[in-house]
């Protein structure tokens, strides 16, 4: 299984030993025969396609055809002509306005613990959609990435999508023992719990990159309905220091959430980034604060959410840019069971 995502990791960074249950994993595999239905690509070419990690046509009808050839080596010409088929097999050109509402009639909502929390965010963390979870140290995003790989697992009628969770950590701050507390207090096995969930740890941006790169493939094949990346932006400020650098971080930050946006379409998931606040040296009055990753950031999630702290260890979220969310507050806390409701 060479393109594993522990293979990949372990040729990447040697030493890693932080994936669970990827065995596991690989033995659920789906077998997958959707390339050779795609007319016109032989055995040859869904190989080199499968190598590369595009192994659906859902895969293949979202990626950008240059990407595809750069990876696979197949002639652009002979991309673009898989790539048209493979989105008429799925009818993802012009869809009327009528199937664009059946499909979103397909969207879930994941409870993140707090009916309030849920609330503001229209019943809960969406799929087809990217979250991004926003504000300084410990405000409590980690935690709620936490309790959503938790709460992921649980059936539909439960709050869950029940499916299983990706996490991928740049700051080293995936703690199972909390994971563990989490679903312990939900009554649940907190060993099972662990195992749904894939973890990768990723030590730059490039790593990063590595990874969304494999979540393509490997999200399809093990059930995943939610993917973190906690945070999404933390390598890019640390690598890309000075005004110099400052458009080609944009542009490679850009390119991984475009990769990340489509895997919430292609394959109905959720996907939850975190992000850090900048001081913001022109704000006269109100909070001095915004967040980091700029116009990219902000264009490029789908619902954004503001979380600060509030008076007695209670934490306050603010949607701030949503299409469809209206702008209201909800006050939190932090638990042993993840994320409560807190009074005002
Ligand atoms: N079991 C628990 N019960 C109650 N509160 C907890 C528990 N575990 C952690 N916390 C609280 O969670 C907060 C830390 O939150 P978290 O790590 O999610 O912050 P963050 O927003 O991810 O910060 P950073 O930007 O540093 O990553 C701390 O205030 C801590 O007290
Ligand atoms: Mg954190």
């Amino acid at each position: 299984m060479p393109h594993s995502l522990k293979q990949l990791i372990e040729n990447s960074i040697p030493n890693i030993g932080m994936i669970t249950s990827i065995e596991k994993g690989e033995s659920e595999m789906v077998e997958d025969n959707d390339l050779k239905n795609l007319p016109g690509v032989g055995p040859a070419t869904a190989n080199k396609l499968k190598s590369a990690g595009f192994t659906t046509a859902e895969a293949i009808a979202v990626t950008p055809p240059k990407e595809i050839a750069e990876k696979t080596g197949i002639g652009f010409n002979t991309v673009l002509s898989i790539v048209t088929v493979a989105r008429e097999k799925l009818g993802v050109d012009f869809i009327t306005a009528e199937d664009l509402w059946k499909k979103r009639q397909n969207m879930q909502r994941c409870s993140i613990g707090s009916n309030k929390l849920n609330a503001l965010m229209g019943g809960g963390i969406e799929t087809q959609a990217m979250t991004e979870l926003i504000g300084e140290y410990g405000v409590g995003k980690t935690q709620i990435c936490l309790s959503l790989c938790v709460r992921v697992q649980l059936p539909i009628e439960e709050g869950g999508l029940d499916g299983k969770a990706v996490y991928i950590d740049t700051e080293g701050t995936f703690i199972p023992e909390r994971v563990f507390q989490i679903a312990e207090s939900l009554g649940l096995d907190p060993h099972e719990t662990l195992g749904n969930i894939f973890l990768a740890r990723a030590y730059n941006s490039s790593h990063q990159e590595l990874l969304t790169d494999h979540l393509l493939k490997f999200c399809p094949e093990n059930n995943i309905k939610l993917v973190v990346v906690d945070s999404m932006i933390g390598h890019f400020r640390g690598e890309y220091i000075g005004r110099e650098h400052l458009a080609e971080r944009q542009q490679k930050l850009n390119n991984q959430l475009h990769k990340l946006l489509r895997l919430t379409e292609a394959y109905n998931i959720s996907v939850v980034i975190t992000n850090q606040v900048q001081a913001n040296p022109t704000a006269f009055f109100g909070d001095p604060n915004r967040p980091a990753g700029g116009n990219v950031m902000a264009h490029a999630s789908t619902h954004r959410v503001y979380l600060r702290k509030g008076g007695k260890g209670t934490r306050i979220a603010t949607v701030i840019d949503s299409p469809n969310l209206p702008e209201e507050k909800a006050r939190y806390k932090i638990t042993e069971k993840g994320i409560e409701d807190a009074e005002e």
